[in-house]
């Protein structure tokens, strides 16, 4: 009735305007999409509003997908796990926002959650809807693209707090959240998009609250060693694509002169939606 995909490599591309212009693109035809729709057909909330737009533009090569249901949806698709590429359910979905809920309700309570690289915010919003905790959430971002959309998706967020600010990953500011007691900090597949963060970096973050716990899924398994091809050809990548190459010797770094302390470190453990970038899972605490 139904014939599995077999596990394909990715071709990915350096987009030729670098990767801040090809996300501020992006986030902008997003931006253009949501409002099409959301005026033909309106939404809800923006829990909807994030899940359209994420089922119709999938990131996924189309070469990847394998049979699909009537009416469209596919029903299988090709991820990785620990270094080993594989079929999984199309709806096996891994949310960030939802890892972030859980975090907020079990180290919580914080004062703010900050997501840096944030988008179009759609790892806050997922937070917000998860958890239900109402904020206040912080997203920075570079572009002009995302902050707007994410100003904008706001309006359909009922009882979430949050606000949208200008911030670079190369000079690291957190001012706008205003030195909290205790915050969550956040990255998600972002730094990936810097090929080295300032050497400081995470000791900048553990200044951004009086207690702060880091959270990053980023994909940098690879820094910490290989764990299969998936890791290798990720590896690779990296390279050819300016993906980060120096989070693990920044990390390092800031737990070297005691500013924090690592509690937990997971490699390769999300099922990632582009198979040959795969998630790691890294949690600290101030010092
Ligand atoms: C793959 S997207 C991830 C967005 C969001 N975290 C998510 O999971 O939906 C990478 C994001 O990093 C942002 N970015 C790129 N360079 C950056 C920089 N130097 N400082 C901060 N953000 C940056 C891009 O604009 C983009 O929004």
């Amino acid at each position: 009735m139904f014939s599995v995909p077999t596990p394909s490599n990715v071709t990915v591309t350096l987009p030729p305007e670098g990767w801040p212009d090809f996300y501020d693109g992006s986030w902008t035809a997003l931006h253009r999409a949501f409002r099409d729709r959301h005026a033909a057909t309106p939404f809800a909330n923006a829990f909807q509003a994030v899940r359209y737009l994420e089922k119709t533009f999938e990131l996924i090569d189309k070469s990847q997908v394998g049979d699909v249901m009537p009416g469209g949806r596919r029903l299988l698709r090709t991820s990785s796990f620990r270094g080993q590429t594989c079929v999984i359910p199309a709806y096996a979905n891994v949310y960030a926002g939802e890892i972030l809920a859980d975090l907020v309700a079990g180290m919580g309570p914080f004062d703010a959650v900050v997501e840096l690289g944030c988008g179009y915010g759609r790892n806050l919003f997922d937070c917000f809807y998860f958890g239900g905790w109402s904020g206040p959430y912080f997203g920075g971002e570079l572009t002009e693209g995302g902050r707007a959309f994410a100003s904008e998706l706001i309006g359909l967020a009922t009882g979430m707090q949050a606000s949208f600010h200008p911030f670079t990953h190369l000079a690291p500011d957190l001012t706008f959240v205003g030195r909290p007691k205790r915050a969550l900090i956040t990255t998600v597949h972002s730094i990936e998009a810097v090929e080295a963060i300032p050497e400081d970096y995470f000791d900048r973050l553990a200044d951004g609250a009086e207690q702060v716990v880091g959270v990053h899924i980023e994909p940098v398994g690879f820094q910490y060693g290989s764990l299969g091809e998936v890791s290798d050809i990720h590896r690779q990548l990296a390279t050819t694509l300016r993906w980060n190459l120096n989070f693990r010797d920044s990390l390092q770094a800031a737990i070297n002169r005691g500013r924090i302390a690592v509690s937990m470190i997971a490699p390769e453990v999300l099922f990632p939606s582009d198979a040959l970038n795969p998630s790691t899972i890294i949690i600290w605490t101030s010092r």
